[in-house]
């Protein structure tokens, strides 16, 4: 009997605090309160930070399966400007789009994830998909459709980190599971630039580390679930100190039913392609 199995909703009621944050219940009026609480946050600062979202249990589910699946883990690590884009070789050596950052991790495939692991199953739910569609404002979001990339499990190892950039996409979902024991800090400087002004001696402040005042940090305990805008928010992740990884996931949307990443996007961050 099909209909009572009722297949097509994973089940998810195990990892997520229901009780704080009530993404199964969004008609109704504690769940429409919850979703203009966390728009208004998001719109107001470009982050929404959900503090012990994920329940502890499902937390350590994922910390050890990151663990278990540790050799399945893709290594890149490779140098950028923050915009991703070619270095323009005929500007001075301190502007932004000449200079060069690093980004290495570790990413852990999609398809390698079990499908009972517990923010897998929560990805798939529809509920997680409409809330974050509703804060967002969005009439319509769908899961990436990429078999590699949808959803992923990162860990950065000591000594590795994510080089400053601007997000090519309108926003950003991540899960974190565990914080390094030192480093390996999210930081951001809010506003850096807008649709209008690229600001480049601004960026080129916070590259050159002359911006410590400005700049503000995600928190991310173990649990927390982050909406971030990335456009116009220059970003990082500091190199990750002491023995203890910094593991999280990114929830990967789009406005598209059919959103994958490219071949050679797939080849540098899971080294082979979905196809
Ligand atoms: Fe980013």
């Amino acid at each position: 009997m099909d209909t009572l199995t009722n297949t097509s909703k994973p089940s998810y009621a195990d990892v997520v605090d229901l009780d704080r944050y009530p993404i199964d219940d969004l008609d109704s009026d504690r769940g429409r309160a919850f979703v203009a609480e966390c728009k208004a946050e998001l719109d107001a600062t470009g982050v929404c930070n959900l503090a012990g979202f994920i329940r502890p249990e499902a937390v350590a589910r994922m910390v050890e399966l990151a663990g278990a699946l540790g050799d399945k883990a893709w290594p890149t690590d490779r140098t950028h400007t923050v915009y991703f884009e070619q270095p323009d070789e005929s500007l001075p050596e301190t502007d932004p789009r000449r200079r060069q950052v690093r980004s290495a991790k570790h990413g852990i495939a999609y398809d390698y994830i079990p499908a009972d692991a517990p923010v897998r199953r929560l990805y798939e739910s529809d509920d997680l998909t409409t809330f974050i569609a509703a804060v967002l404002g969005k009439e319509t979001l769908y899961r990436s459709a990429d078999p590699l990339d949808a959803f992923q499990v990162t860990t950065f190892y000591p000594g590795e980190e994510l080089g400053w950039h601007f997000d090519r996409s309108e926003f950003s979902m991540t899960v974190m599971y565990q914080p390094a024991e030192s480093g390996g800090e999210f930081l951001y400087a809010p506003g850096l630039r807008t649709d209008d002004d690229e600001n480049y001696d601004g960026v080129a402040k916070v590259l050159a580390g002359e911006a410590d005042a400005d700049l503000k940090v995600l928190p991310s305990s173990p649990g927390s679930l982050a909406f971030f805008r990335g456009e116009h928010a220059l970003h990082h992740v500091t190199p990750i100190e002491g023995s203890t990884p910094r593991i999280n996931s990114v929830l990967t949307y789009g406005e598209r039913p059919d959103m994958k990443l490219n071949d050679l996007t797939s080849e540098i961050f899971y080294g082979r392609t979905s196809a």
